[in-house]
């Protein structure tokens, strides 16, 4: 976890080693700190002349780093303090260090004796790791005799230190962790706003969503029930192969929809290796306080999981994930009723117009169409299929004798008929319309070599919507 790995390094940064290598001179005992998987954490301080002897030898050296790992990995496992003898027959202790409800270190204090150490021991030792066994005679004479008392206390002084200065490093690093949460959330949700459809608005927050954790998959599924008319699914992966996309098995689904919380799966339960799990964590979108769809991601480098801020930080993305995509939904039905309401116009007057019967329908599609050829954008595209709609929505107001008429027109009722792009213009001026397409309703029978009407404009001076119908 990244987190993690910043707290170590901040760690020996503020002088760990330092206060290591003077903690233990003062206390008289040789001291490392371990990680909770046993390997070093710092280099060992104030180590016995014995210790150093045995250390100079490879099988030495090899025998006490296995056994430092052993006692740390015990001391990390039992969560509490534990007292071992090591290969050489010197007794240390291993201290599990705790900050936040966690052992992230354990320290390794000692290599003392409880009484002296026996020759025989002695002997072999020198013969199996190929040491001078008079010069480890006489260290072994040197090495401090101490009570278990005294070794208890000299840890548990040390022990509240390293602790103090820990929790010190793990506080302030836990309010940079919280800040950088807050500035990811707020992007994160600027982000997810730059859109109002529905699978666009999951698209940017899957992106967005590897991006943050590192992971390599995801897909956001949005319940059928909360949809309203279809249900929708949006999945990415930036693995090599789309094998790898994980859309969560439907009971998955129904799980995080039943408790309302963040659901842990395994997406390739065929996985061996560590390079071939997928832990992977599906999390509930919210709106109204109800469940509208879930969030999955998965796929970490060496099959990483998912900790549990990780996973508090990804429910709380969700939650506005889920408002975001609840206000996409809802501008989405809105435009749909809102389009519904212009087929309608269009329809009463095509009841009206027997020989316009589909024209309104058949100009907006071509027009529509020409728009996406000419590269307009989506809004433009959508304007003039609304003025195509529309734009002869004035004849309402022609009379149907004049409308319905076989033969030519006279001029009274040409006029009349000519008045219909100006009148379907002033219909649709109260309903707040986009200008651009009042406009393209108005000019809509301008002529691009003049000589139209109601402007009698020219060329580009015609509004590009009006020309396009
Ligand atoms: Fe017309």
């Amino acid at each position: 976890m990244e987190h993690r790995s910043a707290f170590y390094r901040e760690l020996k940064q503020i002088g760990f080693q330092e206060l290591q290598e003077s903690m233990s001179r003062a206390l008289g005992l040789a001291l490392m700190v371990a990680y909770p998987d046993g390997r070093p954490l710092t280099e060992p301080s104030n180590l016995s002349p014995f210790c150093a002897l045995v250390n100079s030898s490879p099988e030495g050296l090899a025998r006490c780093a296995a056994s430092h790992e052993a006692s740390a990995r015990a001391a990390a496992g039992a969560g509490e303090e534990i007292r071992r003898t090591c290969h050489a027959g010197l007794v240390h202790l291993a201290v599990p260090l705790q900050v936040a409800g966690e052992t992230v270190a354990v320290i390794l204090c000692g290599n003392v004796a409880l009484r002296p150490l026996a020759k025989e021991g002695l002997a072999g030792l020198a013969r199996e790791a190929g040491i001078d066994p008079e010069k480890l005679v006489s260290a072994a004479k040197a090495v401090p005799l101490w009570t278990e008392e005294r070794l208890r206390a000299g840890a548990g002084a040390l022990g509240r230190v390293v602790e103090t200065l820990a929790r010190l490093v793990y506080a302030r690093q836990e309010a940079d962790w919280k800040a950088a949460a807050l500035a990811s959330l707020y992007e994160f949700s600027q982000s997810v706003s730059r859109s109002l459809e529905v699978t666009e608005v999951a698209r940017l927050a899957l992106e967005n969503v590897l991006d943050l954790t590192g992971a390599t998959s995801g897909s956001v599924v949005m319940l059928p029930e909360a949809l309203g008319f279809s249900a929708a699914e949006a999945a990415a992966t930036l693995e090599s192969c789309d094998e790898f996309r994980v859309v969560p098995p439907s009971e998955v689904v129904a799980a995080v929809e039943r408790e309302t919380r963040a659901v842990h799966f395994n997406s390739r339960p065929g996985g061996a290796t560590p390079e071939e799990r997928r832990p992977a964590v599906a999390l509930p979108l919210m709106a109204g306080g109800k469940v509208t769809g879930v969030l999955t991601v998965a796929g970490r480098p060496k099959g990483a999981g998912f900790a549990e801020d990780e996973t508090a930080f990804l429910t709380t993305l969700g939650s506005g994930l889920g408002l975001a995509l609840e206000n996409a939904r809802l501008y989405s039905s809105l435009r749909e009723y809102y389009l519904s309401a212009v087929r309608a116009l269009a329809a009463a007057l095509e009841a009206k117009d027997v020989y316009t019967r589909g024209h309104s329908l058949r100009v907006a599609r071509w027009a529509r169409a020409c728009a996406r050829v000419l590269g307009l954008t989506s809004e433009e595209q959508e304007q003039v299929y609304l003025a195509g709609l529309l734009h002869d929505l004035g004849k309402i107001g022609v009379r149907e004798s004049i409308l319905l008429k076989p033969g030519r027109l006279d001029e009274e009722e040409i006029r009349e008929m000519r008045d219909h792009p100006v009148v379907g213009a002033r219909i649709l001026e109260p309903a707040r319309f986009p200008a651009a397409v009042i406009a393209a309703v108005r000019h809509h029978h301008e002529d691009y070599c003049g000589g139209g009407y109601p402007a009698g404009l020219e060329g580009e001076e015609i509004p590009l919507l009006a020309r396009i119908i």
